[in-house]
């Protein structure tokens, strides 16, 4: 019988393959903060970690994970939406290999869907890159059930995730059944809403209840939602208590109440088609 690697739970990929249902986020850290807390990440138990060419801190993971059992991680990058003909896919993907010093990632996503430029020749380098070892599994970001669908629809190689903003205040009710029917893992990206639900009344009260952060009770009912999380922190304290969800349980009327916020508010938007990163000149 087949054995997780992974010492915390994991859900299923499409293909097979066992992703962590926590990640780190390593978006907005630069420079040795980065090195630094993907350390303390790994210390503190994290076995998957999220960057992206985007990031520009790929290199610094790197440094952080260059002493950790390659196998024993499952690592994901991104590709930019400028990037996504045939051959800058191939290209973004070697260089983030490079940069990570590793043969392959685990998880390789489109960063945002790109209207400029056609998701077939995107997903025929996506199966490219398959086929060649260089990516595990093959995921989008930030995409609709409409755009996931023609996605779906050209791609030899099955979607295994979408990664989209998902939190109390973004449930994402309708995406998450077509994730759900399609079998699709839903990544909740911004899972702490960048810090802003955790100001939430229910929250703090069931916190409060609980004993537990509001961070955790946030993170909890992602999990409880089925869907994984990746909470970027650069405070130790911070990343090991957002580590800290397995063992305990929210109970049913708990999660009721957080299904019942009404309060809804998106945290990040698509950011301006700007050269930088779509390759759209003004
Ligand atoms: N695919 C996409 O387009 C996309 C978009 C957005 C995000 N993401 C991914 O999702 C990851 C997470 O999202 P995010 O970085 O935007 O925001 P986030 O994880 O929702 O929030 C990060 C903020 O929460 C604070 N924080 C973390 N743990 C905390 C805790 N236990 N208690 C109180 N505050 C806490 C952090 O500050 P401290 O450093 O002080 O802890 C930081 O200010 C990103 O890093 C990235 O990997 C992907």
């Amino acid at each position: 019988m087949y054995t997780s690697v992974y010492s915390t739970p994991t859900v299923t990929l499409v293909g097979g393959d066992e992703m962590p249902v926590v990640g780190f986020g390593t978006w907005d850290l630069s420079g040795q903060a980065v090195t630094d807390s993907v350390r303390t990440a790994l210390q503190a138990g994290y076995e998957h970690i999220d960057t992206a060419e985007g990031y520009e801190n790929e290199t610094e993971v790197r440094e952080a994970i260059t002493d950790h059992d390659r196998e024993d991680l499952f690592l994901t990058t991104k590709v930019l939406p400028k990037h996504l003909n045939y051959n800058a896919v191939i290209e973004s993907c070697e260089n983030s290999l490079n940069r990570l010093g590793t043969d392959y990632v685990d998880l390789y996503l489109v960063h945002w869907p790109n209207p400029a430029i056609s998701i077939r020749e995107t997903m025929d380098a996506m199966d490219t890159l398959h086929e060649r070892g260089m990516i595990r599994n093959v995921g989008v970001c930030n995409f609709s059930s409409h755009q996931l669908r023609a996605a779906q629809h050209v791609s030899d190689v099955p979607v295994a995730t979408n990664q989209v903003e998902f939190h109390p205040w973004l449930p994402q009710t309708d995406l998450r059944a077509y994730c759900d029917r399609e079998d699709i893992a839903l990544i909740a990206a911004a899972p702490l809403g960048r810090t802003r639900v955790l100001a939430d009344d229910v929250i703090r009260d069931i916190a409060d209840a609980r004993a537990r952060s509001p961070a955790q009770v946030v993170l909890r009912w992602e999990l409880e939602k089925g869907a994984a999380t990746i909470p970027k922190s650069s405070s130790s304290e911070h990343i090991g208590e957002n580590v800290d969800l397995f063992g305990w349980e929210l109970t049913d009327e708990e999660i009721a109440r957080i299904d019942d916020i009404e309060h809804e508010e998106r945290i990040y938007w698509m950011t301006d088609m700007s050269d930088d990163t779509y390759g759209i000149p003004e």
